[in-house]
């Protein structure tokens, strides 16, 4: 059979057919669109309020897609999840809680011991220092108990430092004497043996007396085997501020060996609050630059072993609380109000990127 006679048998029996798709897999696989915790190597996530989790679906579907980790932005806090005195309210608390169980995410409790959020019953609090203390270690005990099994890591202690690195005068160091915050800790390891436990605060990229502060707390727990397991850096940061004092804030904070947790992420482009503020492309250029070096500087600089991940406080800028904090517009997450990427996500992502 000649060549020419065989080469048209074969195109007559269907030629150069597509080999056959390999079973299981779809002809044309639809490519795999990367998310942020798809790509990263530690757990990305984002602080959640429960009544958008029931009340807009893409706030629920954004938070499925791209979010590996779940914190409480406030219905775990003191206020609101303990409002009276023999009252207790889990219901904020169970809608996030189950939603990130339910939804295989890690759950990050916020927070146990802070100076704000505290009930009203709290700040009219009249006891002597036990009293005191029975309220500090009955409060930890119960809540800590209630997640147990369900909450892998809890902000112990929030905000105890000034900028200058001094004790910040909350109503816990004045009825109790800076010992509550070791005793917090040791109250929250009692209630749970496994559930890692945070120190969390802001400001050690721009004030490096509290960032000593800070170092200084966790290397004299660690000599009086005080149980910590890692540190916060909330990160409320914005387009201009250096990345060399955030690297530098996260490199010292990893050279305690400790977890290192970037809790609380959010990159303001409105710096100066300016009123009726609209950014421009280089604006969004310049955010985009600094959540990629943020996440850059997080990936490449926090060993593996110590890294507890990265948390966006809030998911969209239609949930943030800047707006309403500073009274003014401004844009500070990777998501837009209408739950789209922007290109501070696209910024994320390759930051996030191995
Ligand atoms: O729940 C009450 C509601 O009943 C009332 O009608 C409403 C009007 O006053 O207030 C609601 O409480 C608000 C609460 O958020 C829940 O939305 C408080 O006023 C408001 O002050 C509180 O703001 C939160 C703030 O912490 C204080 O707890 C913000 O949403 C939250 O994003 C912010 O988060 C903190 C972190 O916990 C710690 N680091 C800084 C970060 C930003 O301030």
């Amino acid at each position: 059979m000649t060549r020419n006679l065989l080469l048209f048998a074969i195109l007559l029996m269907g030629g150069c057919r597509q080999p056959s798709a390999q079973p299981g897999t779809t002809p044309n696989p639809t490519p795999v669109t990367s998310t942020l915790r798809s790509v990263a190597s530690f757990p990305v996530g984002a602080a959640i309020n429960p009544s958008l989790l029931t009340g807009k679906p893409l706030y629920r579907q954004t938070l499925e897609t791209e979010f590996s980790s779940i914190t409480s932005e406030n219905h775990l806090k003191m206020r609101q999840v303990h409002p009276e005195k023999d009252r207790y309210d889990w219901s904020g608390g169970n809608t996030i809680v189950d939603f990130a169980n339910q939804t295989g995410k890690r759950m990050h409790g916020h927070a146990l011991v802070w100076h704000q959020s505290v009930p009203d019953w709290v700040t009219q609090f009249k006891g002597d220092s036990l009293a005191w203390e029975n309220l500090l270690r009955d409060h930890i005990t119960t809540v800590v108990k209630q997640y147990k099994g369900k909450i892998a890591s809890w902000d112990v202690v929030n905000e105890a430092f000034l900028d200058d690195g001094t004790l910040r005068p909350t109503l816990w160091l004045q009825n109790l004497g800076p010992g509550y915050m070791a005793r917090s800790f040791q109250y929250a390891r009692q209630a749970d043996p496994a559930v890692k436990l945070f120190y969390n605060e802001y400001g050690q990229e721009y004030s490096a007396k509290k960032l000593a502060a800070v170092l200084a707390m966790v290397a004299d727990f660690r000599k009086r085997n005080i149980p910590i397991d890692g540190v916060g850096l909330q990160m409320h940061t914005n387009i201009d501020h250096p990345d060399a004092q955030i690297e530098n804030a996260i490199r010292q904070t990893a050279a305690t060996g400790l977890l290192v947790h970037i809790s609380e992420l959010d990159v303001r482009v409105n710096q100066a609050k300016t009123a009726n503020f609209s950014p421009t492309d280089a604006l969004w250029q310049r955010q985009k630059a600094k959540y990629q070096a943020i996440a850059t500087a997080y990936r490449t600089i926090v060993p593996p072993a110590q890294q507890h991940g990265i948390t966006t406080w809030n998911v969209s800028d239609a949930d943030s609380w800047i707006p309403s904090f500073c009274q003014c517009n401004d844009f500070p997450l990777p998501f837009d109000k209408d739950f789209k990427k922007k290109a501070a996500y696209d910024g994320f992502l390759t930051g996030l990127k191995p």
